[in-house]
């Protein structure tokens, strides 16, 4: 089996840390190392947590960790998430601290160098906001045609945002970073809202985990089961959703090793970068002949259930 060369880009909360953990058990997928970056919280506080999960999945000193920014591209930083996904950004659940250290390299350098090694094989999911990658095309604007395929975990296309009425946080906290990543020429797959809050995690989920998996799996099922409180609480004040969370993070990695779980459409798209409300909307030009933004392939329909299945099959 060819093992997909993936880099995750994190702003390592709570989901995020599901989709890390997802990553580090497929057999699909080689990790080839995390980059962080400002979001849900602090770029610190993101980098200390993706050491700690390597830890926790038995990976420590194995995967390279390289922080990336901690500030938008071009505007003033908006505060963080921790009413989503605790004070320490994954649910207030202490995990050991790791001995490693991020390497010294800041992530831009360490995507541009690995874009080159791995001749057109890197895959990169981004899970946050897109001022990594965006500093990585400033620095070389020749790697769109160096990396394979971009996912982003980001947008609400043909449905609400869940920061302002039209944005999601993601495309929200730095729309510039988003708009040059999506007109940069890089192949993208966007998975936003519209298929994410299709794809419900339920306690009821978690609990046939706990009952199914190898006692070496443990340790990891018991911190998603812990950390999945905070991320289920916030969405029942929000959403009205009862013990369930969607998996925003977590669905864009599977997809970059099971696409066939989304349909997705070609679409033209940009990101609106003023406007009181509107910033950080991902508009589609869906007009017969598009003549606005960059085609990317936009998610809008998910296999939801077997998702999920397909997610947490690898904890077992
Ligand atoms: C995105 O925002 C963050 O809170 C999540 O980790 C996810 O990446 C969803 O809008
Ligand atoms: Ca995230």
């Amino acid at each position: 089996m060819n093992r997909t060369k993936m880099i995750i880009d994190a702003d390592t909360g709570i989901d995020d840390a599901l989709a890390i953990l997802y990553g580090l058990k497929s057999p699909k997928i080689d990790m080839e190392g995390i980059t962080t970056v400002f979001g849900n919280i602090p770029v610190e506080m993101a980098t200390d947590n993706t050491l700690r999960i390597l830890k926790l999945a038995g990976r420590e000193h194995e995967i390279p960790v390289s922080e990336g920014a901690g500030r938008p591209l071009t505007r003033s930083l908006n505060g963080f998430s921790t009413h989503v996904h605790g004070g320490n950004g994954i649910g207030d659940v202490e995990l050991p601290v790791s001995s490693q250290q991020k390497l010294e390299e800041p992530a831009a350098d360490f995507i541009i160098r690995k874009a080159e090694e791995l001749r057109g094989e890197l895959v990169i999911v981004a899970m946050g906001r897109l001022t990594n990658i965006a500093h990585a095309l400033q620095k070389d604007p020749g790697l769109p045609s160096k990396v394979k395929h971009l996912y982003i975990m980001g947008g609400a296309v043909n449905v609400p945002g869940n920061v302002t009425p039209v944005s999601e946080a993601n495309i929200w906290g730095d729309p510039e970073a988003a708009d040059l990543v999506i007109q940069s020429g890089m192949s993208i797959t966007l998975v936003g809202l519209d298929v994410t809050m299709k794809t419900l995690l339920h306690q009821s989920h978690l609990d046939s985990l706990a009952r199914l998996s190898k006692s070496e799996n443990q340790p990891i099922v018991s911190f998603i089961n812990q950390s999945m409180q905070y991320y289920f609480d916030f969405y029942r004040e929000v959403n009205a959703y009862r013990e369930c969370a969607p998996m925003h993070d977590p669905l864009t990695v599977l997809i970059a090793v099971e696409p066939g779980i989304v349909r997705t459409q070609t679409m033209h798209l940009s990101v609106e970068c003023g406007g009181e409300h509107c910033a950080g909307m991902t508009v589609a030009d869906q007009r017969v002949k598009p003549s606005v933004g960059s085609p990317v392939q936009v998610c809008v329909d998910v296999s939801a259930e077997q998702a999920i299945d397909l997610l947490l099959e690898v904890f077992i």
